[in-house]
């Protein structure tokens, strides 16, 4: 080979050089640095599940809307028997340990005169009322949905009961609020 040839060989080799080089720093900055967007943890043979942020509304409940309508206000009658010893029900009931809850749907959030709610329910309220959804989420596990909640209750965990009871609360009024849509 002439020099004109090794010219082009160191050539050839000076660009692959290049290219093998570059290839790396591209490697390099998708794979070592990999820096996820998305905080996660692995599990075994399955997908990095991205953290999910916490937020002060407490877990997930399942939503009651749909069973209002077909709800057992005789079931729910029951379960509120749970309630009793702090809550009336009546008409003009007045506030034991709880404050009365006739006439609750709807009502503002810790909006009984006369009641000594705790700072923690009067701070959550803001102008919120107690619509079904945060009945729902309150009575599943009340000291998550309103941390600090001095409603000593540890909640209602099926579903169906929440239901129930809901719509006995919405039945304890002379005119129950209309159920959602849908
Ligand atoms: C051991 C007593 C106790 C039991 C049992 C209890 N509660 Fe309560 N409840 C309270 C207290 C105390 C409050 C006030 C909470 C606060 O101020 O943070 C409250 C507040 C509430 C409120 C909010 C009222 C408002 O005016 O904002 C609702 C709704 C409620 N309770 C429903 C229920 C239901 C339904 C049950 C039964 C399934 C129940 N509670 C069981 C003590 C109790």
């Amino acid at each position: 080979m002439d020099s004109f040839e090794w010219n082009k060989v160191f050539g050839a080799l000076l660009a692959l050089a290049f290219v093998v080089l570059g290839v790396n720093f591209l490697a390099d900055g998708i794979f070592k640095h990999g820096n996820p967007e998305t905080a996660g943890f692995e599990i075994p043979g399955g997908e990095a599940i991205a953290a999910t942020t916490a937020t002060d509304t407490g877990p997930v409940v399942e939503p009651i809307g749909a069973l209002l309508a077909s709800a057992d206000l005789a079931k729910g009658e029951k379960v509120g028997k749970k309630c009793v010893a702090c809550h009336t029900f009546n008409e003009g009931g007045k506030n034991k340990v709880g404050p009365g809850l006739y006439g609750i749907v709807n009502r503002p959030i810790a909006g009984s005169d006369g009641f000594g709610y705790s700072s923690a329910l009067t701070a959550y309220a803001a102008d919120k009322t107690w619509t079904y959804e945060e009945l729902n989420g309150f009575l599943y596990k009340p000291k998550a949905h309103v941390k600090g909640t001095s409603m000593g209750f540890a909640g209602i965990k099926k579903t169906e009961d929440r239901a129930n009871m809901i719509a006995y609360l919405r039945s304890l009024a002379a005119e129950p609020a209309p159920l959602p849509e849908g």
